[in-house]
């Protein structure tokens, strides 16, 4: 346990780089609680959204903070890194693609990294805090040097975030527990006044561990959705439902509920990299990753389920199929990794005639699967000859037989358990 030592009411001037979900979800957070917050980001039209109160993208709840934030002074942005300068603390908030095999690149990082150091050099102290998810050892071995090359006096921290795409702004201000991965004690005490009025346990740990926090909990979590679609396939043969068996598994303390939602299995642009990113560590390691190949073989797995299950009930040329959701999950207009893409590239492979629809991510999945007609979900329905439902969005939930009457055959397939048997009547699910 640390010693409290702060005021109450402290407010820090905080720098956050990167005004991706979780850089301007930390902001906006930050600005709630008091907080005196600079956004940077080297993308002008990213800056000029924020300071007009607009974020780059869909999350609930997130321009309404971001408004208030501006309106009462505590948020603003800019691509002027000088900025740095007047905080006391910068979280590095900036994106760790994976390369084509799946390995992470650390290079925003490294650039972030170097443009702060450079900043802060004739500073008496700052703390650096990297927030991006890095496998472990990053943060040790390559943003410290980099700092070191540069700046006498600083502090470091590793502060994994928990957040959920959609959920992200709430994840922040409510979190299960805050990871405080620290080079030293003063940098560690720097970072929990800036947390001071969150109402957390705090784990306070050396850098790498923190780092392998994150990468456990997000192996763990993909791991236990793999894990429920192997078990929910092989419940679908034998005729049982696998949410009835995901519910009492959930009632054990030891299993506990969440998690085990089964069906065409996990996308966004967290699981499938972390897992590979820490697939590719373990590999470099030598200490073994099997599981971890299986999470992702399983995962890529069930995007082929579906189609098959389809192509078992009608020819799939010239027919027109209706997908409604394409985003990963619901919620959020990312379509990253999302099972739907590659369930649209392999319907059109099969000479389908396919019409997608989903509430917030037709934009974007415009930009990366254009072969598809995108429409509204009456005009995707109408005359159709099978439908699947591949993101979990609400208004999916309260659609009704009458909903699917335009239908020129009702062949409904779910690939996330979200219709009510109670209003829809003859649909099938992927694993129950
Ligand atoms: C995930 C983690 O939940 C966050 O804690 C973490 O901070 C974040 O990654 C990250 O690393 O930044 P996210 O990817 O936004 O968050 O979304 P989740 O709600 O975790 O869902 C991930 C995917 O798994 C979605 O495609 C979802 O539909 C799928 N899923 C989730 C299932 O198929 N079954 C489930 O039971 C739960």
């Amino acid at each position: 346990m640390f010693k409290s030592v702060f005021r109450e009411g402290l407010i820090m001037k905080i720098s956050i780089v990167g005004t991706g979900y979780v850089g301007l979800s930390t902001a906006v957070g930050f600005a709630i609680k008091g907080h005196d917050v600079t956004c940077i980001d080297v993308d002008r039209n990213k800056v000029a959204l924020v300071n007009s109160g607009k974020a780059p993208f869909y999350e609930v709840g997130i321009e309404e903070g971001l408004q208030n934030a501006i309106k009462n002074g505590k948020l603003r942005a800019t691509t002027d890194y000088s900025a740095v300068k007047d905080s006391e603390i910068t979280f590095i908030c900036v994106g760790t693609p994976s390369d084509e095999t799946g390995k992470m690149d650390v290079s925003y990082v490294k650039t972030a990294t170097e443009s702060i150091a450079k900043v802060i050099a004739d500073k008496p102290y700052h703390v650096v805090v990297v927030k991006s998810t890095v496998v472990p050892g990053t943060t040790r071995d390559v943003v410290l040097p980099i700092l070191k090359k540069h700046a006498a006096t600083f502090g470091l921290c590793m502060n994994p975030e928990f957040l959920r795409e959609g959920m992200a702004l709430e994840d922040f201000l409510n979190p299960d527990r805050m990871v405080i991965g620290e080079l030293d004690v003063k940098s560690g005490d720097m970072l929990m006044k800036a947390y001071q009025k969150f109402n957390a346990p705090f784990v306070r740990v050396p850098l790498s561990t923190a780092e392998m926090i994150k990468y456990a909990s997000n192996t763990f979590l993909a791991a236990r959705i793999s894990l429920i679609n192997e078990i929910g396939n092989a419940c679908k043969k034998l005729g049982i439902d696998v949410y009835d068996v995901a519910h009492a598994l959930g009632q054990d303390k030891r299993i506990g509920p969440h998690f085990l939602e089964a069906g065409i299995g996990f996308g966004g642009s967290c699981f499938p990299k972390d897992v590979s990113a820490l697939m590719h560590k373990a590999e470099e390691l030598g200490t073994g990753n099997e599981i971890m190949k299986a999470v992702l073989s399983v995962n890529a797995n069930q995007r082929k389920v579906i189609v098959d299950m389809l192509k078992r009930r009608l020819s799939l040329k010239g027919a027109k199929i209706a997908v409604l959701g394409v985003a990963f999950k619901h919620d959020s207009d990312d379509v990253r990794e999302s099972p739907a893409i590659n369930v649209l590239r392999a319907l059109k492979r099969e000479g389908a005639d396919v019409w997608a629809y989903d509430p917030q991510a037709m934009e974007n999945a415009k930009k990366i699967a254009p072969e598809i007609k995108y429409a509204s979900r009456e005009k995707c329905l109408k005359d159709a000859d099978a439908c699947l439902l591949l993101t979990n969005w609400h208004e999916f939930r309260t659609m009704e037989d009458k909903d699917f009457a335009v239908m020129k055959n009702k062949i409904i397939i779910e690939g996330r358990s979200i219709l009510d048997r109670k209003k829809v009547s003859g649909y099938e699910g992927m694993c129950w």
